[in-house]
């Protein structure tokens, strides 16, 4: 009887575990959540408001969304390292457009190029050509917003986590792990989507 049990348990433990995607959170983790303090509010929100708004690939509207995202890690996340990935390419509409993805990683400090395995966390900032004036809240203002806060979130407690591991020297291999925000471009089509007509800067 016992036998039979614990065998269900390792069957359970085997089969079933895994496949469980998600387990309810408490009271308290929920509580523990750090607030969006009004960041996503769409008149004002510090992370959302500013990018909500047309952002068309190739035009000085995008440039005002990552002229934000820019300034976002500049002055709050300073330690994040910024890079912009250009590609320019023939677009649908016969012109030639120069896509930005922006790039911010964070690494352990002692990681070693090459060796980090990171959590990427993805969203695309350009809205569509049309109709006319579509800001694309949530494809892709909100996401946006919402990686920004979750960088935020995390910063602190990063830092607090690796300045532990390298006092107590616990700096190997498995520990390189970092994080990385891919805020793209192009990723809309610029009349109507086709493997060709979309994807540009974000493939
Ligand atoms: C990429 O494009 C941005 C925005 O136009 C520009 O500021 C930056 O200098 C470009 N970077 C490279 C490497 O061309």
């Amino acid at each position: 009887m016992h036998l039979h049990a614990a065998f269900i348990r390792l069957i359970f433990l085997a089969v079933v575990v895994p496949v469980l995607a998600y387990t309810a959170l408490s009271d308290e983790t929920l509580a523990g959540l750090p607030s969006s303090n009004g960041d996503f509010n769409i008149k004002d929100g510090k992370l959302l408001a500013p990018i909500l708004r047309t952002r068309i690939p190739g035009t000085p509207s995008i440039e005002i969304a990552r002229h934000f995202f820019l300034d976002f890690f500049h002055k709050e996340l300073p330690t994040w390292k910024i890079t912009l990935e250009n590609s320019t390419q023939q677009t649908a509409l016969g012109k030639a457009i120069t896509f930005v993805n922006i790039i911010a990683t964070r690494d352990p400090p002692w990681a070693q190029n090459g060796d980090v395995g990171r959590l990427a966390l993805v969203a695309h900032y350009d809205s569509k050509l049309t109709p006319d004036g579509f800001v694309g809240a949530t494809d892709s203002a909100a996401p946006c917003a919402m990686l920004l806060h979750a960088a935020r979130s995390i910063d602190q407690a990063l830092t607090k986590k690796w300045e532990a591991m390298e006092k107590s020297g616990d700096v190997g291999l498995s520990a390189e792990k970092g994080v990385q925000l891919l805020v793209l471009d192009g990723e809309e089509s610029f009349i109507s989507w086709t493997d060709e007509d979309s994807l540009y800067g974000a493939r």
